[in-house]
């Protein structure tokens, strides 16, 4: 079991939780993940580690409600239990002395920027990032990122905080006056695909974040084939980060809504599970 030490509401149905993890605080990486399940019965699924304190044993997780396990996490307060974790899985990015590297980050995949961007800026890197959300309620951590960075844009797609439209259009600009050593983008897939046709005209690497559906996290199911370079991987050991250039975008955006019957059935209460228990 592991308990909640404290929940911080960071913006309607999105809450950050400090939880005691000493083991994977340990181990935590730029780039890690955990698997949770919540119940006996319960589905597992991913969340990033989106911060850790190595000295108190805890870590920080981001959970933006989007379906039932979400709002079941959401629901839960300081002092109530998470029944399994299990991590840091998946494979870290590689923390090196790059130069310039701009980070990009949509709606949840803000939490998956900040130990990268905290990570680089300790290695000694020149770290910009650009953070966006669909309005300003929902633009999170964004002090986290201030902090991260030593220049952070926001941009909101209404216009009611920083710039209005994309992160990619501030990206687009800031390549239009130089170009940086790395890009990482990390969000929802439409927004990785126009991230990498912009990285790609420059020639600049990025590196996106994966977010297939994942069961057990571990590499032994399959559920989280993607194609990277034409090979099959798999997004929970293999990655999730892979070089955004060689990535079967579309497939993934199809494979991510294989399950979309079923989850709004266990949404609404009505899924019946299959499995014998
Ligand atoms: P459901 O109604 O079951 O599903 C809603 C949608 O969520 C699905 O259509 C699918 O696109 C996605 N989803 C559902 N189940 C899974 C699953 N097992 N694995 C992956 N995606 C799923 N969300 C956050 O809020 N914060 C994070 O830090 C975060 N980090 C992630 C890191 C990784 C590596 C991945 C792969 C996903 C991450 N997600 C994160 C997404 C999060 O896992 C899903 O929102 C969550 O699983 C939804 O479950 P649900 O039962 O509430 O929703
Ligand atoms: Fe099962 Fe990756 S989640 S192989
Ligand atoms: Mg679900």
């Amino acid at each position: 079991m592991y308990t909640i030490l404290k929940k911080r509401n960071l913006a309607p149905e999105i809450n950050a939780f400090i939880v005691n993890a000493p083991l994977i605080a340990e181990r935590a990486q730029a780039g890690h993940f955990v698997m949770l399940r919540l119940t006996e019965q319960g589905e597992r699924i991913p969340l990033t580690i989106a911060d850790w304190d190595r000295q108190a044993g805890t870590i920080m997780l981001v959970c933006q409600t989007f379906g039932k396990t979400s709002g079941i996490l959401n629901s839960l307060e300081a002092g109530d239990e998470i029944l399994d974790l299990l991590g840091p899985l998946g494979t870290p990015i590689e923390v090196k002395k790059y130069g310039t590297v701009v980070l990009l980050g949509g709606g949840v995949g803000i939490p998956a920027i900040l130990s990268k961007a905290k990570e680089l800026k300790a290695a000694g890197n020149n770290v910009i990032s650009i953070i966006g959300a669909r309005c300003k309620e929902l633009l999170i951590l964004k002090e986290e990122m201030e902090e991260a960075s030593h220049k952070l844009y926001l941009t909101t797609d209404d216009g009611s905080s920083g710039h209005k439209g994309f992160v990619t259009d501030v990206l687009a600009e800031l390549m239009a006056e130089d170009r940086p050593d790395l890009v990482i983008s990390v969000g929802p897939v439409p927004m990785m695909k126009a991230t990498v046709s912009l990285t790609k005209a420059r020639v600049v690497p990025c590196i996106v974040s994966l977010n297939p559906i994942m069961v057990d996290g571990t590499g032994m199911c399959g559920s989280c084939r993607v194609t990277v370079d034409g090979q099959t991987k798999f997004a929970c050991v293999d990655g999730p980060s892979f070089f955004g250039e060689a990535v079967d975008f579309d497939e993934l955006s199809s494979r991510q809504n294989f399950y979309r019957q079923e989850e709004a059935l266990a949404r609404e209460g009505e899924h019946k599970c299959q499995c014998g228990r």
